[in-house]
């Protein structure tokens, strides 16, 4: 019995701290500049600019997830219907708001696509507005999964790679790598936002494997041909694989209060 109430109560604070797809209502505030978000904590740099178009956002601590909510896509509206269009516009996260007032700053692109049309001066002149969120499946139509060798990685001692192009709503929770054709994998570590990192580098052309959340569990997706073996730091390698599972998530609790 006294199981059953604890498994009982650690669903309910589980589901209520944890439900990526509950619509949220928060603040929305925006970064005049979007260098600002794009040298920000996931270390995307200029790359970011491409993202959703440039609508960059940086979340709050229970949004950027110590690194693992970077590259997540969300989609957000201002409430103020006579101002903004129902369908909002969908950011990607690329930073850290460290702020309390507001669970995302967005960059002014994205401030300005919530609103309704010929109205974006309006929207930035009031600098924060009343929004709700979700988060939504990221979808790269012509990307794959890839890689970015970061400029800190050293042949043979030490390699830094950058996540990019990540699709899907879910988390990348482990990497291993191994040469190509070999099972001898070692495991790379979040190093900080979206750069993993290891220094036992095997030698050769690289495979990968990711494991990812799915489902309302992990599954590992795995990239059997991704770094040549002459790979150099600075250069982007498509893994050849993309992701597009959901998580899910026990989240009833939210489920009648949908994005209507
Ligand atoms: C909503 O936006 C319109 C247009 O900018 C404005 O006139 C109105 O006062 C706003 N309503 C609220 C409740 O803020
Ligand atoms: C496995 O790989 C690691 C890292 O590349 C290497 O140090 C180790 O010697 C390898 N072990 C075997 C049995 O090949
Ligand atoms: C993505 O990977 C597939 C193989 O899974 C490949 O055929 C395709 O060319 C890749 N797409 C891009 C844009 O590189």
């Amino acid at each position: 019995m006294s199981v059953f109430i604890c498994f009982l109560f650690f669903f309910l604070i589980s589901s209520a701290t944890a439900c990526d797809r509950c619509v949220k209502q928060s603040k929305a505030a925006f970064f005049s500049k979007s260098s600002a978000l794009s040298s920000g904590a996931c270390g995307y740099g200029s790359l970011a600019l491409g993202f959703s178009g440039g609508h960059l956002a940086a979340g709050v601590p229970s949004l950027f997830k110590g690194g693992a909510g970077c590259g997540a896509c969300f989609q957000i509206r201002c409430k103020n219907t006579t101002l903004c269009t129902k369908q909002g516009t969908i950011v990607t996260l690329t930073d850290l708001n460290q702020g309390s007032q507001t669970d995302f700053v967005l960059s002014s692109r994205a401030f300005a696509a919530m609103a309704q049309k010929g109205l974006g001066q309006d929207i930035l002149r009031r600098g924060i507005v009343d929004v709700e969120y979700k988060r939504v499946p990221c979808e790269y139509k012509n990307q794959n999964l890839s890689l970015r060798v970061e400029e800190s990685s050293q042949k043979p001692h030490y390699l830094a790679i950058k996540l990019l192009y990540q699709g899907g709503q879910t988390e990348i929770v482990g990497i291993d790598v191994a040469q190509v054709g070999s099972s001898n994998w070692s495991f790379l570590s979040r190093n900080h936002g979206a750069i993993w990192d290891t220094s036992r580098v095997p030698a050769g052309a690289l495979q990968f494997r990711f494991v990812v959340t799915a489902g309302y569990d992990g599954k590992t997706v795995w990239a059997p041909n991704v770094l040549p073996v002459n790979w150099k730091p600075g250069m982007i390698y498509d893994t050849k694989v993309q992701i597009s599972d959901i998580a899910q998530e026990g989240c009833s609790h939210c489920d009648h209060g949908g994005w209507k």
